[in-house]
């Protein structure tokens, strides 16, 4: 083959007058490939675009032969004259001058022969769907979203803070945590208690994988004035949901000065940024997802950018649902932990906007929010978001050294002489809140199932690749 510099199917396909009448080379997959006794067209695909560009390969300049190994899946690389299209849908294909095929895939064993594989059975062969037309596209709104977390934190001055993935600290108190240890587990040391001596595993004691890096992100917002965490979080918890991932990433932004309406006012700024950025960047993705798989996405995306988000006390939230005649599966009463039933009532069907839900009481959420004058409830904050539920939960933190010591102590929390360090030195109000990645993306790829939002998901049972 000559020497020419590859072009990517998206510059190609992007500005098609600088490569009209030139010679091109590309690089790809097949995705299909028809024809007749003619001619073969080899629609090609190279991960960069949702879009495929059109190989066209004339029998009388190269022969029908050459092309056997030309498959779908197969990988190419082609040369050829760029031209204008007479093809609708394109603006630009190849006519081939050469053809070399980099790796063949057996049609009686490549797995992605047909369109419209359902993705329950994709999920089956997730060390391949990246292959297919809807997870490329949801990888590249994935990356997309990641991006533009960064962007809007360090055009806001935030700094980028890396909390430890091993800890010994449980940061929800909610005891879902996967344990590291070096332990021989067949043969555990044992204390004088029978129980297992943890002075003998690698750190000296018990350590597990961090349900939350905010612990020590106060760390950094008290020395930096306002960090952002983003990393892989791990759960342990046995929900087999759509919306529950046993491994996901989380955003934490955590503020010091920010009472709680300044995190409210961020999170929904935050959110919106996200939004906007993938229908600014990823349009072609968004609008493949919309017209496969839901119909009323962009629609519904554009809305929540252009709404302002319902904010409300968890006491009245309450009120409604019990006010609200409908049978709910689990019940509604003040105190109790609200189902995503209850949240999606709110949402979609009385506010049909998203909604913040704040002032929690105390007995349902974490030892670290502030307590409000009522004695009963905590600055936390919740955002629910339609078809979602629960996208983002935060709060203002607890500031008071003697009221966090006493709620730490009540809870049974000891060995974070650490954590109170921040308020017995210098302490200052402060709140942050934690975004669930994987539901943001759902949200604005419209797919139903969390496990179909990153690429190799982790959940009760599966642990492939
Ligand atoms: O509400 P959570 O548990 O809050 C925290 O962890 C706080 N420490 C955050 C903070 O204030 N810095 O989790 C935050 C978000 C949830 O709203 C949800 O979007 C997501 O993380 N999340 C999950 N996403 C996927 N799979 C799971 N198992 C998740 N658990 C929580
Ligand atoms: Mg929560």
């Amino acid at each position: 083959m000559q020497q020419i510099k590859r072009t990517t199917v998206k510059t190609l396909l992007a500005e098609p007058d600088k490569f009209i009448g030139k010679e091109v080379d590309v690089k790809g997959w097949v995705r299909t490939r028809r024809g007749n006794k003619n001619v073969a067209f080899i629609a090609l695909n190279d991960g960069t675009t949702i879009k495929n560009v059109q190989i066209v390969v004339d029998f009388s300049k190269m022969p029908e032969e050459s092309l056997k190994d030309v498959t779908t899946g197969a990988s190419l690389h082609v040369q050829g004259e760029a031209v204008a299209s007479q093809g609708k849908g394109q603006s630009i294909e190849i006519q081939a001058a050469e053809i070399e095929v980099y790796g063949k895939a057996d049609p009686a064993e490549y797995p992605l022969q047909k369109k419209g594989h359902s993705l329950e059975f994709l999920r089956e062969i997730a060390h391949l769907r990246p292959r297919t037309n809807t997870f490329g596209a949801v990888l590249r709104i994935r990356h997309a979203l990641a991006f533009a977390v960064h962007k809007f934190f360090n055009d806001k001055g935030f700094y980028y803070f890396h909390t430890p993935l091993i800890t010994a600290s449980d940061c929800e108190g909610a005891g879902a945590q996967f344990q590291v240890t070096t332990l021989p587990l067949d043969q555990l040391p044992l204390g004088e208690d029978g129980k297992p001596d943890y002075s003998k595993d690698f750190f000296g004691k018990m350590a597990s994988l961090t349900v939350s890096g905010q612990l020590e992100g106060e760390l950094g917002a008290t020395a930096l004035g306002c960090i952002y965490t983003f990393g892989p979080t791990f759960r342990a918890e046995n929900s087999n949901t759509p919306r529950h991932l046993s491994e996901f990433w989380m955003i934490e932004p955590e503020m010091a000065f920010y009472e709680i309406e300044e995190n409210m006012d961020l999170a929904e700024e935050f959110i919106k940024y996200c939004i906007s950025y993938a229908l600014e960047n990823c349009r072609d993705d968004i609008e493949f997802l919309a017209e496969h798989f839901d119909k009323e996405l962009v629609e519904r995306l554009n809305f929540v950018i252009n709404n302002d988000f319902v904010r409300l006390p968890y006491t009245e939230g309450v009120r409604i649902l019990e006010e609200s005649g409908k049978k709910f599966e689990f019940p509604v009463y003040w105190g109790v932990d609200l189902a995503s039933e209850h949240e999606r009532y709110l949402v979609e069907e009385h506010f049909k906007k998203p909604v913040i839900l704040t002032d929690y009481p105390k007995e349902i959420k974490a030892f670290y929010m502030k307590l409000n004058d009522d004695g009963k409830t905590v600055r936390a904050m919740d955002v629910l978001f339609p078809k979602i539920g629960e996208i983002i939960g935060g709060s203002q933190r607890e500031e008071d050294y003697g009221k966090l010591r006493q709620r730490m102590a009540d809870q049974g929390l000891e060995g974070m002489d650490w954590y109170l360090d921040t308020r017995k030195f210098g302490s200052v109000p402060h709140s942050g809140f934690g975004l669930g990645f994987e539901r943001l993306i759902l949200f604005v790829t419209g797919m139903q199932n969390i496990r179909d939002v990153i690429p190799f998901p982790r959940y009760p049972n599966n642990c492939e690749f």
